[in-house]
């Protein structure tokens, strides 16, 4: 399914976590940031990066014919994709604490590849694990594993697409906690699990491969990760870098290193944070005005 870049426009709100994996030829659906990273990043990112070695031959698969909407995407490796995301997916609604305005089934069905959200330990129950912004008192848009069950849902539904999730996890739960629930769910079925633990930038495997594989879903965890524990969730920071996120200035001049400090950008991809806050006395909120142009496909302080 290909992206309608000015549907996201009207109802994603500003809140689109653009993500460049590595920077990529201008192409047919390809996204590419407004800003580009400083040459010295896109120089090291593009240098550290060999041909990669597909570790299953494409012809003992059953050749997908179109990834992620396109077939040039089948022998493109995963970490030379750009998957356009959501930041707090799950926090649907109007109100200051809420980030998008159509529900994740919908966001998906529009073209989002990458969901980014929040986990916490209910506030009802300490053996559960919700999505809650910040606070489950402020916000609390249901459980983890119902959320995992509607992604799953959709994956059942699109069997030529993969989808990454990016969860946070502020409360520090055990990644046992996280596999249960992962299991409960039913959609570690799908879960991805890296040959190697960490995977080089250069030996990720083409979606064609993964789309074969039907290991569809792949899944970051900010803190906590412990691959030897659970082998699926992989370690965000171990992978990526981020750009500063809380970004209030609409042209989104900065792609500078924000997370992890310090990190070099070689044998990264990386999280643009292209969503924008406005300051309402001292606090940072979704700039809604602003969604239609933050979310376009071209034009000032768009994502192209
Ligand atoms: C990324 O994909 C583009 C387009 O297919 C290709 O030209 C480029 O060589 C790829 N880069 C890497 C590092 O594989």
């Amino acid at each position: 399914m290909a992206p309608k870049h000015h549907g996201l426009t009207r109802a994603l709100l500003s809140t689109i976590l653009f993500l460049q994996p590595v920077l990529s030829v201008p192409g047919i659906g390809t996204l590419l940031p407004r800003a580009s990273p400083p040459s010295s990043i896109s120089t090291s990112l593009s240098t550290s990066i060999s041909t990669p070695t597909p570790s299953v031959s494409m012809s003992s698969l059953a050749t997908a014919t179109t990834c992620n909407g396109h077939a040039e995407y089948c022998t493109r490796s995963y970490s030379n994709i750009t998957f356009v995301g959501s930041h707090d997916s799950p926090f649907v609604g109007p109100l200051p604490q809420q980030n998008q305005n159509i529900d994740v089934t919908a966001q998906l069905d529009m073209g989002i590849r990458y969901l980014q959200a929040q986990t916490h330990h209910s506030v009802f129950d300490k053996n559960v694990l919700e999505l809650c912004h910040t606070s489950c008192f402020l916000e609390d848009a249901g459980t983890l594993k119902a959320f995992l069950e509607t992604v799953k849902k959709w994956l059942d539904a699109n069997p030529n697409e993969i989808v990454t999730l990016l969860l946070t996890n502020g409360d520090s739960v055990a990644i046992s906690e996280f596999g249960d629930t992962f299991s409960s769910s039913g959609i570690n079925s799908y879960t991805y699990t890296p040959s190697a633990s960490p995977l080089s930038l250069s030996d990720w495997p083409t979606l064609g491969e993964m789309i074969s594989s039907g290991k569809r879903l792949v899944v970051f965890l900010d803190y906590g990760a412990d691959t030897t524990k659970v082998n699926y969730i992989l370690d965000e920071f171990t992978y990526y870098f981020e750009t500063p996120y809380g970004v209030t200035d609409a042209k989104f001049s900065s792609c500078k290193i924000d997370r992890p400090s310090d990190a070099s950008a070689t044998g990264r991809m990386y999280i643009v944070n292209h969503f924008l806050d406005v300051d309402i006395l001292g606090v940072l909120i979704p700039d809604r005005d602003k969604a239609d142009s933050t979310n376009a496909a071209t034009g000032e302080g768009s994502i192209e």
